[in-house]
């Protein structure tokens, strides 16, 4: 998996520092929203990372683009460590490496028409030698998403959520990116368009060999569109592996409970799956337990989980899982 890897992160840890006021007195404590996460993406595959609202899902993918500086850890993309990389030695990275946002409503400028928001950056990153080539290039990539010409001079507001959807698509798409970060593309849209706007990520991957970490809560998406998935816990990678191996062979008892919720079309197979609830809820993460972050809902924890933090282990073929459970 790691000789192709085009990105890397290795133990990546991102903590924030957050003020409370308990008991009338002023201190500042650690959130640990990221906490020792690696794992590898290989180019022209889909990486996705699912787990529950919270999780740190968003925050790996910030800290990778650098828009957190990382608390600790490395992120190396094609073979070069980017973490501690000035603005400047970024610059090249910026436009290979792009986000495509959660939320279509306040992730494009409001001030901007459709030909600024796409065409400014083309300007910015001199992928455009003047105004003409710059317009023919916007034109061309509002048609590439599924949009036309008369789209170029409006407004954000004048679209539906689907439309602006596109339109951070073709943001994205203008760079001539090698990898996207693609958190929660679809989960302010309707279901009917949701499936057009996985249809253009599938294709553009296929056209243009496109990487992607698609940071989900949906499994049914996940599972459609990832090559490998990894599976957050309050901070933490529990479990990794490719695709059909995490599906039909899910090690980690968090994912099993979190795959269990997940509906399945053949009746026949759904009647014989036992659905597995999660007692009680997430801890916080400016407190987490000792030990295994998941050890507090685990049916299976021994003494040894709230001792030790369980590192990652490969299992076989590259399927990773945290837990002292599983090695003893
Ligand atoms: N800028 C920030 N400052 C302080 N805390 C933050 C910041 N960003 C995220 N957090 C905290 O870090 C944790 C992880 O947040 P994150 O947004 O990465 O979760 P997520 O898995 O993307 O969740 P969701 O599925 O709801 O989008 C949360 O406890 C969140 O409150
Ligand atoms: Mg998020």
């Amino acid at each position: 998996m790691t000789d192709k890897a085009i990105l890397k992160t290795e133990n990546l840890r991102m903590f924030f520092d957050i003020r409370t006021t308990a008991l009338g007195k002023g201190s500042v404590r650690q959130l640990k929203a990221v906490n020792d996460v690696s794992f590898s993406i290989e180019k022209g595959r889909t990486f996705g990372l699912v787990g529950e609202s919270g999780c740190g899902k968003t925050t790996v993918g910030r800290a990778i683009l650098k828009l957190y500086r990382a608390t600790g850890g490395r992120v190396i993309y094609d073979g070069t460590d980017i973490t501690d990389m000035s603005e400047r030695d970024f610059f090249p990275y910026r436009r290979k490496m792009q986000m495509i946002f959660q939320d279509p409503y306040t992730s494009l400028d409001p001030r901007q028409p459709v030909s600024e928001i796409i065409g400014a950056p083309l300007t910015l990153h001199r992928l455009v030698s003047n105004n003409a080539e710059r317009a023919d290039r916007v034109r061309e990539l509002i048609h590439m998403v599924g949009l036309k010409d008369d789209h170029i001079n409006r407004y954000p507001h004048e679209f539906s959520g689907g439309q602006r959807q596109r339109i951070g698509i073709a943001r994205a798409l203008a760079m001539m990116p090698e990898f996207i970060v693609c958190d929660e593309p679809i989960s302010a849209l309707d279901v009917s368009i949701q499936a057009q706007i996985i249809n253009i990520l599938e294709e553009f991957q296929e056209r243009f060999g496109f990487t992607y970490l698609f940071i989900s809560h949906d499994l049914s998406v996940v599972r459609h569109i990832s090559h490998d998935v990894g599976v957050m816990y309050l901070g933490s990678l529990v479990e990794a592996a490719a695709v059909n191996e995490l599906y039909g062979n899910m090690k980690h008892p968090y994912t099993q409970s979190l795959l269990s919720a997940v509906p399945i079309a053949d009746p026949a197979a759904a009647r014989g799956r036992k659905r597995i609830i999660l007692e009680g809820d997430v801890p916080s993460p400016l407190d987490p337990p000792s030990g295994c972050p998941f050890r507090t809902r685990c049916r299976n924890a021994l003494p040894v989980c709230a001792q030790e933090h369980p590192n990652l282990t490969d299992i076989g073929g590259g399927h990773v899982v945290a837990c002292h459970n599983m090695l003893v």
